[in-house]
């Protein structure tokens, strides 16, 4: 489908969720229109696009900010980015003296970002500087899947049983592995107590209703045995990233992306290797309280 707008045309991806926009330059700066427009496609898709662009680290912050406050990075102080700490962090498999010069070990498992916390993100934007490639094929592809599709597409019956029920989100439950250092995950620990969120969430704008529940992230269910709500939380989870939910989205230098943490959950592959450097500029926007 191509929707011609004024000054920017959206391209969805034929899957489930995704569009790419084009015809924007965010280094020139967005005018509010054009911004209206961009922020309805955001809404609608789930997950966008803007590939080439050449942006300051700036441009990416000032971008970020035209959807809300900038939010908290959870891993800001281990890899926050030294000019801009309190606004972005770094991923990356780069060492500089013998350490990571970002986060190396980011989301690779299915999760939506920083569940664990009151309100996550609304959404979640990065901007890839160095992807890595193999014989001119890009490597580290994110997934993304559409969880209020798969809430849509559940037999009426399940949602009856899932309505009103509340899951419980835990910032270690996830099996992070990798090169993620232990002291991060046992600091982290402390600061994000566990937290409750509904199941099944409507979207702010939309009202859209999405799942919101995922294994390696939700511990159980709010008055629910440990044998009956984990085997729920698999199922659902499963049923997320059934692969006609999916978009997989191949990284090129100049990409930014941006998802919607309340309908889209996402896996990173790492199938490239130590060497193949990888450098990604991540902000966040503030979200509300899941409801
Ligand atoms: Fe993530």
């Amino acid at each position: 489908m191509k929707n011609q707008n004024a000054t920017l045309t959206i391209l969805t991806s034929g899957r489930a969720i995704g569009a790419e926009i084009k015809g924007i330059n965010i280094a020139d700066g967005i005018d509010d229109e054009t911004f209206k427009n961009i922020e309805d496609a955001f809404n609608e898709n789930g997950v966008i696009v803007f590939r080439n662009q050449q942006i300051t680290e700036q441009h990416h912050i000032d971008f970020t900010k035209r959807f809300g406050d900038i939010g908290p990075n959870t891993f800001a102080g281990y890899h926050a980015h030294p000019k801009f700490p309190n606004e972005m962090l770094v991923i990356s498999n780069i060492k500089k003296d013998g350490e990571y010069i970002g986060n190396p070990d980011a989301g690779h498992t299915w999760h939506t970002d920083q569940s664990y916390t009151e309100r996550p993100p609304r959404a979640t934007i990065l901007y890839a500087i160095e992807i890595p490639t193999r014989d001119g094929k890009p490597l580290g592809d994110t997934l993304y899947a559409n969880a209020a599709a798969a809430y849509e597409a559940l037999p009426q019956d399940v949602k009856t049983h899932i309505d009103g029920l509340k899951a419980v989100h835990n910032i270690a439950a996830r099996k992070r592995g990798g090169d993620a250092p232990k002291r991060v995950n046992e600091s982290l620990k402390d600061k994000y107590p566990d937290v409750i969120h509904p199941v099944v969430r409507t979207h702010p704008f939309t009202g859209r209703k999405s799942l919101y529940v995922r294994e390696g992230e939700c511990i159980g269910i709010v008055g629910m045995s440990e044998e009956e709500a984990l085997p729920l939380i698999k199922d659902l989870s499963n049923h997320i990233t059934k692969d006609e939910f999916i978009y997989r989205h191949q990284w090129q230098p100049g990409d930014l992306i941006m998802w919607d943490n309340c309908t889209v959950q996402h896996l990173a592959l790492k199938d490239y290797e130590p060497d193949d450097r990888r450098l990604i500029h991540r902000t966040v926007v503030l979200g509300t309280k899941p409801f």
